[in-house]
């Protein structure tokens, strides 16, 4: 054996055991995961009991801009689920029918029939409870009453076929009801897949080494603490600002549901599922940056000060979270942080 064909074997080896050891890695990051964390399950609860009519109906008044006061908007205007968007109008605080904001930035409704409850604070239990709150809103909807949102979809034929295909037997299915049932079918329907779960599932090559880099740093820092199970949240309360107070003080969370001053700041830790497509972020949509997000989350929740390398390989895998097909528009940012700009 002469000297090259040596070094070309040590070399070969070399890579083939730098190979084995990231495999290696990648099942004890896999291990680790596995601990706090899950795949998104294949269907939402309740989603068994749907009917195809019903899924259909709801999708369609999911888009209809009639159940609006000045029938310029829908449930889609603020939670935008087509066009391979995030569920969400990736604006701090969503204009409503007439323009006026509310205070909270709009959530995304991918994955939202997972949650334990629904809101920022909890205070609907169900999809179906849920959805009757825009269409009233004075700020969103702002339809005056039930009577004449019925009245709306009985003048129009279609509805009303549609309605009662979805609610077999029953004598007057146009209701408000059967409406808010509907949509809420259409919702579970709103499952993610994302590369994560290839991963969890077995797929070494799902994440990329940086990606495995950030799992592995998401899961030290201890944002686990909170953000775990299948969707990395949407499945408990915790106050914003544990070590340090959170900037915004206006909204003082969960207490107006529950009365209970040790709710005071409280929110339902969000889903990290989809994060990268629903910039900005937090319930007042302070920041624009996923990055930035980060940084405060780990300063304020833990009492840590993370690096620049950690901010980034934990955003870096957090990107891999977004179900696949979809995409953030471009004007949402995302990327690096603006932290220690002037
Ligand atoms: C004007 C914008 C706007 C419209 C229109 C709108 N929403 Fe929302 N939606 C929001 C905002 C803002 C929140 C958060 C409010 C809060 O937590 O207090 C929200 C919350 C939600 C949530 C809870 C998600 C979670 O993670 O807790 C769901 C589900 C949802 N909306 C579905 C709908 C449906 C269905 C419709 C149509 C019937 C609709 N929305 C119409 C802005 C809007
Ligand atoms: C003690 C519980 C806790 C810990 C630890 C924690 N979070 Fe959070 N996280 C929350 C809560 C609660 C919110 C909602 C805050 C709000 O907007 O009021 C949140 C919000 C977020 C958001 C914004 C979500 C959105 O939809 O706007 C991101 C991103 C995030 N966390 C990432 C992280 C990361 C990364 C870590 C680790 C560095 C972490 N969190 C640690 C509880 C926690």
């Amino acid at each position: 054996m002469n000297l090259k064909s040596i070094t070309v074997s040590v070399a070969a080896i070399a890579a083939l055991s730098s190979l084995n050891t990231r495999a290696a890695d990648a099942a004890s990051l896999r291990k680790q995961a596995l601990e706090v964390v899950a795949p998104i399950p294949e269907r939402m609860p309740g989603a068994e009991n749907d009917t195809k009519e019903q899924i259909s109906l709801g999708k369609k008044l999911f888009f209809e801009k009639r159940l609006s006061k000045n029938e310029s908007q829908s449930c889609n205007s603020c939670h935008v689920v087509d066009k391979g968007r995030g569920g969400v109008d990736n604006e701090p605080t969503s204009p409503g029918a007439f323009g006026k904001r509310g205070g909270r930035n709009s959530p995304t409704v991918l994955n939202a029939g997972f949650h334990l409850a629904q809101f920022w604070d909890g205070r609907a239990e169900t999809l179906a409870d849920q959805a009757k709150g825009p269409v009233l809103n004075p700020i969103e909807m702002a339809m005056p009453a039930e009577a004449e949102v019925i009245a709306r979809l009985t003048a129009d034929k279609g509805y009303v076929k549609a309605f009662g295909k979805a609610f077999p037997g029953q004598t007057a299915p146009v209701s408000y009801d059967n409406m808010a049932k509907a949509i809420a079918a259409f919702e579970r329907t709103l499952v993610t897949r994302d590369r994560f779960d290839d991963f969890l599932k077995g797929k070494d090559s799902a994440l990329t080494a940086a990606e495995q880099q950030g799992l592995h740093e998401f899961l030290t820092v201890g944002c686990t603490t909170c953000h775990t199970g299948p969707l990395l949240g949407g499945n408990g309360y915790r106050k914003i600002g544990i070590l340090e107070p959170y900037s915004n003080t206006a909204d003082k969370g969960r207490i107006e549901v529950t009365k209970d001053e040790a709710d005071e700041y409280v929110f339902k830790v969000p889903s990290l599922r989809n994060i990268a497509l629903t910039a900005p972020y937090f319930h007042d949509g302070k920041h624009a940056k996923l990055a930035d997000a980060v940084r405060e989350m780990a300063k304020l929740q833990l009492g840590k000060q993370l690096t620049d390398d950690q901010v980034n390989a934990i955003t870096t895998f957090l990107g891999a979270l977004s179900d696949k097909g979809r995409k953030a528009p471009k004007t949402a940012a995302m990327g690096g942080s603006t932290a220690g700009q002037p």
